[in-house]
């Protein structure tokens, strides 16, 4: 059955999930953001942003789609989904104050009688969704009554958002009254996957604990490799082995040179600050970072010793962005990698078909010293070693022959081909723990 949702905050979950409601179940979706230049890209039916195949589904429903920077247009929704951005503050918990501000500019518009749901999509800590409802009771609205109450956390990867958003592996539901429920199966009623209904806590915690789970798995991955590279022993082999396990899953054991973006480093350090509120030890949670901090650093210590040291030797590093098919640039490896390398006393060119200008932005002081180059090729022209960071296609589209006499690459994401290139007499290939 069709209804009436309004999605506030058009990033990438707010984006690919309206887009999503319209696409698999026909409902009419009214986004709302306070940025108009978002807003008049979505009616155009193009994303606010760079994801591959999000245009296609905008403009393809662009009859059930509107966007407005005017609240009081929420009024005449079935449910509100908040879909603002919860980014870290500078002590590592996680910034609400943009999911209060969404929640103060529809209060307005939902003091009508009209049962109307909310729905917090964004990250937020567990007891969150009761500081809303909290917020929400003190305008007197009764819940249950005037307004209903869930949480329901996306999963989706940046670069496969749309895959996922349309493909969920689950649904997860945590209602805070038993209207809600209905509502929310009415919402989800087009998609076949496992649903799962719980309290809005545990919904809340479902979420972390996933991010925190997959960073661990990550981490675990790196610290291994770091090993495996002083033994001669292939991680990926050992990680293939591990997985045909049937208790293990092989997804997310891909060494490399750390996690970056928006929701691990950020969730991992929200878990820590929530376990530090409540006095209580994290040392697993605590070492995930650790491990991902110092990863780009033993990177550069293999670069190091297969190059006989860095100083005035031009280092290509390939990609900025935190991962392939994204311009998203938060928490990227690159960052501290590069650093790193110019501490050495290289010099640093760098190449990314897309996220060059938000790296230079984002991080000016590395952004100042590094040479951007027009292209692969250039990077790979200039450069005494390369360093691959970010597992674009193009890179990976690479052999031997595309690299200079003698180079060295150090090959961050096991982007190439492993045998080709390590076999190869000429280029010296190097990864990290294979
Ligand atoms: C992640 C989660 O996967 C998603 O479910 C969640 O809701 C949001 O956060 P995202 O950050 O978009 O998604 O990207 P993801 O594909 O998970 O990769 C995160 C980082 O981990 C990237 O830097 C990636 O390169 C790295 N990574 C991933 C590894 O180093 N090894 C792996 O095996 C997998």
């Amino acid at each position: 059955m069709a209804m009436k949702i309004s999605v506030v905050g058009t990033g990438y979950v707010g984006a690919v999930t309206g887009a999503t409601f319209a696409e698999v179940c026909g409902h009419s979706v009214l986004f709302v953001d306070v940025i108009k230049d978002k807003v008049d890209k979505i009616r155009s039916g193009k994303a606010p942003f760079y994801e591959p195949g999000l245009d296609e589904l905008l403009s393809k429903n662009r009859d059930k789609l509107h966007a407005t920077t005017d609240f009081s247009e929420v009024r005449d929704s079935d449910a509100i989904f908040l879909c603002v951005g919860t980014p870290p503050s500078p002590d590592g918990s996680v910034d609400l104050s943009q999911v209060f501000s969404a929640v103060g500019c529809i209060l307005p518009y939902i003091q009508d009688g009209k049962f109307r749901v909310i729905v917090t999509k964004s990250t937020v800590p567990p007891t969150t969704g009761e500081k809303v409802i909290k917020r929400l009771e003190q305008k007197g609205l009764v819940l249950g009554r005037d307004f209903g109450y869930a949480s329901n956390p996306e999963f989706l990867r940046e670069g496969n958002a749309v895959h996922d958003s349309l493909h969920p592996d689950r649904i997860v539901v945590g209602c805070a009254d038993k209207k809600t429920e209905d509502v929310m199966k009415k919402i989800y009623s087009s998609f076949q996957c496992t649903k799962i209904f719980t309290d809005v806590r545990t919904a809340e915690m479902i979420k972390y604990t996933a991010n925190a789970l997959l960073a661990t798995k990550i981490s675990f991955a790196n610290e291994i490799a770091r090993l495996c590279s002083r033994l001669g022993v292939d991680v990926y082999h050992v990680m293939d082995a591990v997985a045909l396990d049937h208790r293990v899953n092989r997804e997310f054991l891909n060494a490399g040179l750390g996690f970056g973006g928006s929701c691990f480093p950020k969730d991992v350090k929200g878990l820590i600050s929530l376990f530090e509120n409540m006095n209580i030890p994290t040392n697993l949670l605590s070492s995930v970072l650790d491990v991902n901090e110092s990863q780009p650093l033993f990177g550069i210590n293999i670069l190091k010793e297969s190059l006989g040291g860095l100083s005035r030797r031009t280092v290509g590093v390939i990609g900025l962005s935190f991962k392939e098919n994204t311009d998203d640039v938060r928490e990227t490896r690159a960052y501290p990698l590069i650093k790193g390398i110019l501490s050495e006393g290289a010099r640093v060119v760098v190449y990314d078909p897309l996220a060059s200008e938000n790296f230079v932005n984002e991080y000016p002081d590395v952004g100042q010293k590094i040479v951007l180059a027009k292209s692969l090729r250039d990077a790979i022209d200039s450069s005494d070693a390369i360093v691959i960071h970010t597992a674009w296609d193009e890179v990976k589209r690479l052999s031997p022959n595309s690299f200079k006499e003698g180079q060295v690459i150090l090959d961050g994401r096991r982007a190439l081909d492993v045998e080709k290139f390590k076999n190869s007499d000429k280029v010296t290939y190097v990864g990290i723990g294979w």
